[in-house]
């Protein structure tokens, strides 16, 4: 009994210590993985701002070791900028606020350009967000200007929103395309343009029709010709083959359709975007710890890279999944699991380490040897975006993230 009291006392007075020296008191809720995370990416992120320059994002890591950089036009240039405004959000570091705001207001130029449909990406990723969470109208002129010039690539006779301006197609759009949507339906309602938000209905319908196979697999590029509005070819671009299941256009799907739903209400893409998820958390080839190989169709899955950005992707799809079902937490717990498997030392980096990235071993378009087994820049997005998401749904107490 004797020894049971000194024993707590002694505990107590370890807690008021800590907590009367600043020290940080273990809380017992479960969630110390998820703290440690927040904190590895918040420290990362401040020593990225401090080395990298506005409008020269990192991107990922060159086989040489030296750090590949997004110039402006590139389609991830909006990705640091919104990593930031993330780890703002998961920290409240006032330091990290206005170093998301100096490194979103370099991109300012993009608004301007019309040979793509990365729009949402480029702009929407960075201004969105900054808009979102500060409310300064100094953000809206260049999301207004970029949603005019992604809604410029609306075709009616297809029903789509024309992908690139390159390659051997006639009218390409790609699976990816779906993640541009989001900025079109918020800018229809920003600028009182309900055409954009129509738009974007369409070509999530277009889409739904002629992306997807049986099994809810998608395929990559769809041609269309612009005269008859007709499929001309099937193909991929970063898969495997042409009828592979290539992982990150599994889970940008799987995204589009949850938040094309959300923006919508149309419940025939809820139902879509369960059927991708069911696609891709049944599937055979997936690992133990639910971090997809590059591709669900490699023939040696042991000596295939993993891809970290797709995995992030689908934590966050399924995380916003969770919240709009009745059964939604079978979603919610495979996202958290591939949360903590993004959190192990076997993906996330030491703070310091990985050129400031937050993730290790992404694959960018391997069949054409960029990219492979490298940080990513939109991984690291999509985790900070998977995290806020996980914060919000278990109410975490994010107070103790903050550094400065
Ligand atoms: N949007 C290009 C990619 O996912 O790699």
């Amino acid at each position: 009994m004797l020894m049971k009291k000194l024993l707590s006392a002694f505990v107590a007075s370890v807690a008021l210590i800590g907590s009367a020296s600043g020290m940080e008191v273990p809380k017992k809720d479960g969630n110390d993985w998820f703290r440690k995370t927040a904190k590895t990416a918040v420290y990362q992120l401040n020593k990225a701002a401090e080395t990298y320059t506005p409008g020269m994002n990192p991107r990922s890591v060159n086989p040489d070791g030296t750090v590949r950089l997004a110039p402006l036009r590139d389609w991830t240039t909006g990705f640091f900028a919104g990593s930031l405004w993330y780890g703002y959000e998961l920290s409240g570091d006032k330091k990290l606020q206005s170093e998301a705001k100096r490194f979103t207001l370099a991109l300012d130029s993009i608004q301007y350009i019309k040979d793509t449909h990365d729009l949402g990406f480029m702009l929407y990723c960075a201004y969105g967000n900054a808009f979102r969470i500060t409310g300064d109208k100094i953000y809206l002129k260049p999301l207004e200007n970029g949603a005019a010039n992604l809604y410029a690539r609306f075709n009616k006779k297809v029903g789509a929103i024309r992908s690139w301006d390159f390659g051997h197609w006639q009218f390409p759009v790609i699976i990816d395309n779906l993640m541009n949507l989001e900025y079109l339906y918020w800018a229809g309602k920003e600028f009182n343009k309900p055409q954009y938000a129509e738009a974007a209905k369409t070509h999530a319908i277009t889409t739904m029709k002629n992306h997807f196979r049986k099994d809810y697999s998608s395929y990559h590029v769809i041609s269309y010709d612009t005269l008859s509005g007709k499929v001309l070819q099937r193909e991929t671009h970063q898969g495997l083959t042409n009828e592979s299941a290539w992982a990150r256009g599994q889970a940008w799907g799987l995204y589009g359709y949850t938040m094309s739903y959300k923006d919508t209400g149309d419940k025939k893409f809820i139902a879509h975007a369960e059927h991708i998820a069911a696609f891709i958390m049944n599937h055979p080839a997936m690992p133990a710890d639910k971090i997809p190989l590059w591709d669900f169709d490699v023939h040696n899955r042991d000596r295939s890279p993993r891809d970290a950005s797709a995995a992030a992707v689908i934590a966050s799809a399924l995380l916003d999944l969770s919240t709009q079902v009745k059964d939604g937490q079978k979603y919610f717990k495979y996202a958290e699991d591939i949360l903590k498997s993004l959190s192990s030392d076997e993906y996330l980096a030491k703070p310091g380490e990985n050129h400031f990235f937050i993730l290790k071993h992404s694959v960018g378009a391997l069949l054409y040897n960029s990219e492979i087994d490298t940080p990513l820049n939109y991984a690291d997005y999509y985790f900070l975006e998977a995290l806020k998401r996980y914060a919000e749904i278990k109410k975490i107490d994010l107070k103790t993230i903050n550094p400065n």
